[in-house]
């Protein structure tokens, strides 16, 4: 049994669990954490879940202190005897407790194991919480003296588990920001949402054919090789196919990764696609970019281009895909300055266009937005089947 700590925006990372272990499997215990109900977890493969840890013990809802004592009871114990140096890290959610109290208790294991003549490297905690930043530089989880405990209040008691790695931050950086070819007017995904997206559509399903239709630069499809499936990418725009070669090229020569791909021209409202496809995942037209709230009139322009672009689209793919089919699309939402958001119209009306949206266990699709503060134009996703 695992314990997940979701992202920034949770329900996302609450979603793909659902998705990749099965919606039984899946129980949200905090507004931070999900336990999973399975006998692997491979973090580098979630978009949603910055750090997990196999549990370790189950303690009823108490104190801080009384908890912070049992783990330094239960870890001075167990590391009693342990050759060579330990690396510790603590973090803790959930508790209203301060980072100088979470370091305490690594300061009472120290001494105490060094009683027992081990000797414990502890990294300091900024936060209660390490970030899956420091975890990762720290190596923890990944070996069995880089050791990060998790403390996780829940709703209904106290889950103490040791992560078994963090997101790997440097290669989702160098994944995002070393490819030849960028676009900032066509947006960029941010890979960690491409995984989800991915993952949303794939389920536990393998050796699929992924086509992106709106292909752009080529996140979508550099994510989905990365994670051993066939890819095809089409896009209107002749420049967005040939950056997106130059990136699958890069990607294959700096990753040392072999992938089977098919790329070329077409317009998503009436291109008719080579078969297989087993799966749809895409970013498609966002419409135009703002930096600032637009006024009624032309949201309700960019509104309508987009419903009938992205409506177009779903109809041409319904008409070439098997019922069953998933299909994980981004389309814009729009936020005013209050945050209230604007949806696009398709989205009510959806049956009509043969497709269901994919029901969760835990949350609803309308909780699957992702956007950063004072981001105008959100990304909504949708998990969709064909009828
Ligand atoms: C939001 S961007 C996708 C960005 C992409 N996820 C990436 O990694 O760069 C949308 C893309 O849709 C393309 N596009 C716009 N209208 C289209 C249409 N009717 N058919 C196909 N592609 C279209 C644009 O050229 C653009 O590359």
């Amino acid at each position: 049994m695992y314990v997940a700590i979701l992202g920034r925006q949770p329900a996302l990372g609450i979603a793909e669990l659902e998705r990749v272990f099965g919606g039984s499997s899946v129980k949200v215990i905090s507004s931070q954490a999900a336990t999973v109900d399975s006998d692997y977890f491979d973090i580098q493969k979630l978009g949603g879940s910055p750090k997990a840890g196999i549990i370790v013990d189950e303690l009823p809802k108490s104190d801080w202190h009384k908890v912070s004592q049992k783990v330094v009871q239960y870890y001075s114990g167990k590391w009693s005897a342990f050759e060579g140096k330990i690396t510790l890290g603590i973090s803790v959610y959930g508790f209203d407790v301060d980072s100088r109290e979470v370091q305490k208790t690594g300061i009472i294991l120290k001494q105490k194991l060094k009683k027992s003549g081990v000797s414990l490297r502890l990294v300091p905690n900024p936060t209660p919480a390490l970030n899956s930043a420091v975890s990762h530089h720290n190596k923890l989880g990944l070996s069995p003296n880089k050791v990060e405990i998790l403390i996780v209040k829940s709703k209904d008691n106290v889950i103490i588990a040791e992560s078994t790695g963090s997101q790997n931050i440097t290669a989702y950086a160098n994944r995002d920001q070393m490819r030849p070819k960028r676009d900032a007017f066509v947006g960029m995904l941010p890979p960690k949402l491409a995984q989800i997206m991915i993952n949303l559509a794939v389920g536990d399903q393998k050796s699929l054919r992924i086509l992106d239709p709106f292909c752009g630069t080529g996140v979508i499809m550099q994510e989905a090789a990365l994670m051993g499936y066939s890819i095809y990418g089409t896009d209107l725009s002749e420049k967005m196919v040939r950056y997106c070669r130059d990136n699958l090229n890069w990607l294959a020569d700096s990753h040392h990764v072999k992938f089977d791909w098919y790329l070329h021209e077409g317009d998503a409202v009436k291109t008719k696609w080579q078969q297989p496809i087993d799966a749809i995942v895409s970013e498609v037209y966002l419409g135009q970019p703002f930096s600032a709230p637009p006024s009624p009139t032309k949201l309700e322009e960019v509104k309508q281009n987009c419903n009938h672009i992205i409506s177009e689209f779903l109809k041409n793919l319904a008409g070439q895909i098997k019922p069953g089919t998933l299909v994980c699309i981004a389309v814009p939402a729009w936020r005013d300055k209050d945050g209230k958001i604007t949806h696009l119209p398709l989205i009510s009306t959806i049956a009509r266009l043969d497709y269901k949206p994919h029901e969760f266990a835990n949350i609803s699709q309308g909780d699957l937005l992702y956007f950063r503060e004072n981001q105008v134009v959100a990304r909504e996703l949708l998990v969709l089947t064909r009828v």
